[in-house]
């Protein structure tokens, strides 16, 4: 293990009440005994998120690959690797525990991703170290004929469980009683464009494609927010009301033109009339991550390091996105440090596994997570490297495991939405928020 490793740090928080903090010490059991358990996001920062019926679980894999040593493991998926050479691309998100990062052939934030997975058209096989919608976007960029793996099926994400595809047609229906269907002004503006996270099912992508809308990122929300606004009165956002509101409170749109669309209830919670006036109608989603961050820790940041630089995610609440000096995607958060000349003491709040990343990759500088508890995204914690070495190992005996399709039905439209969102230009006025 190197100094960056999440998993020393559990061990050694295992004594220091991290379960009193709401992250239970599970997070130290091997994931098949996780997984073996009832459905549920797992230990970590998601844990009492309520999981949908029907979530994708993850079977038993091989005795051999749970019983593996850390050292078996390590050569049994760098043998692998060699072995299948430029036929299998394998790709890692930012949140990635370091055990399983350094076997990473590209390392990057979803958007990123999401290119490389586009451009990387000779690989037979992606193998995607993240999460299951970032899997069906490198499904829907890949070429047909390439196999996109998820090593482990239960690695979801909870705010992108948020918003089902059910939940956010029926709102459509009711939007568009309230707004009189989807036709063009006489300005020739739509009454509202649908603008879905990345963190969303591929339905949800294809709905928004179906109706005029767009896929967005944390790294290009604001341009995408431009271009639905050139195109339509309103947006409907989700699932994640926090990058919503932080982007278009960026914007210069009030608060009070931004309400919450309740799912569970008639209106989303609002009336008629609150509708018609707004901008922005969030829905209401949030990534359990993200949400542990609080502006006391701000200040208490702040109090012990006087010039501390406090960089966020937007996916964090509106009050601690204006309390901090910077936000910006994982990409900007780590490229600012990277940026940094002069030695700094950054507080950073985003998953743990990219801030002690960033503090091993920079001693130059002081390097720490706002949460002080350790608590890594349920989700991405999943991917294990026993799970690498059976995908991998599998692909070289000729059986493609795990394998990460979407629909052609909704494959169609989901693309139309994810192309709108990669042609999409920023518009003059930048913010914090963009690359
Ligand atoms: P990025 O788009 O910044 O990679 O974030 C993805 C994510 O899941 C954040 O919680
Ligand atoms: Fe989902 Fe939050 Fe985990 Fe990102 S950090 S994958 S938004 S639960």
């Amino acid at each position: 293990m190197t100094s960056a490793s999440v998993d020393l740090t559990l061990r050694d928080l295992s004594t220091r009440g991290a379960a009193d903090a709401g992250c239970s010490t599970r997070l130290l059991d091997a994931p098949w005994d996780v997984d073996a358990t009832d459905p549920g996001y797992g230990p970590g920062a998601s844990m009492a998120d309520p999981i949908p019926a029907g979530a994708p679980a993850q079977g038993e894999i091989p005795q051999e690959y749970r019983d593996a040593s850390a050292e078996e493991l390590d050569r049994r998926i760098l043998a692998a690797k060699a072995a299948l050479g430029d036929r299998a691309l394998v790709l890692g998100h930012y949140y990635q525990r370091d055990e399983v990062i350094r076997y990473a052939d590209y390392v990057g934030d979803s958007f990123q991703l999401a290119t490389a997975a586009k451009a990387r058209t000779e690989a037979e096989a992606i193998i995607f170290c993240g999460v299951h919608f970032m899997a069906e976007t490198a499904d829907l960029l890949s070429g047909p004929e390439q196999a996109v793996i998820l090593p482990n099926l239960a690695a979801g994400c909870s705010m992108a469980d948020m918003a089902d595809i059910d939940q956010v047609e029926e709102a459509w229906e009711q939007l568009m009683e309230v707004y009189g269907g989807e036709s063009e002004d006489a300005d020739g503006l739509m009454p509202i464009i649908p603008v879905t996270y990345m963190n969303s099912s591929a339905a949800l992508k294809g709905f928004v494609g179906r109706h005029g809308g767009i896929v967005c990122t944390s790294s290009n929300a604001t341009t995408v927010l431009h271009w639905a606004f050139a195109r339509g009165r309103r947006v409907l956002f989700f699932p994640d009301q926090h990058l919503g509101r932080n982007t278009a409170k960026a914007m210069g749109i009030g608060l009070e033109q931004m309400p919450m669309w309740n799912p569970r209830r008639p209106l989303g919670g609002n009336d008629a009339q609150g509708l018609l006036e707004a901008k922005v109608v969030l829905w209401h989603g949030f990534c359990s991550v993200h949400k542990r961050f609080t502006t006391a820790q701000i200040d208490k940041a702040r109090a012990e390091h006087p010039g501390v630089r406090v960089i966020v995610h937007p996916e964090c609440p509106m009050p601690v996105v204006d309390a901090a000096d910077e936000s910006g995607s994982t990409d900007v958060i780590r490229r600012a440090i990277e940026g940094a000349e002069e030695p700094t003491t950054f507080a950073i709040g985003t998953e743990i596994n990219l801030v002690q990343r960033l503090a091993a990759a920079h001693p130059q500088h002081t390097i720490f997570c706002l949460d002080p508890v350790v608590c890594p995204c349920s989700t991405m914690y999943r991917i294990h490297p026993g799970y690498l070495a059976w995908v991998l190992e599998s692909l070289l005996a000729g059986e493609v495991v795990n394998r990460i399709t979407v629909g052609q039905d909704v494959a169609e439209p989901a693309r139309l939405a994810l192309e709108r969102m990669l042609s999409a230009k920023p518009a003059p006025a930048r913010t914090t928020t963009e690359r």
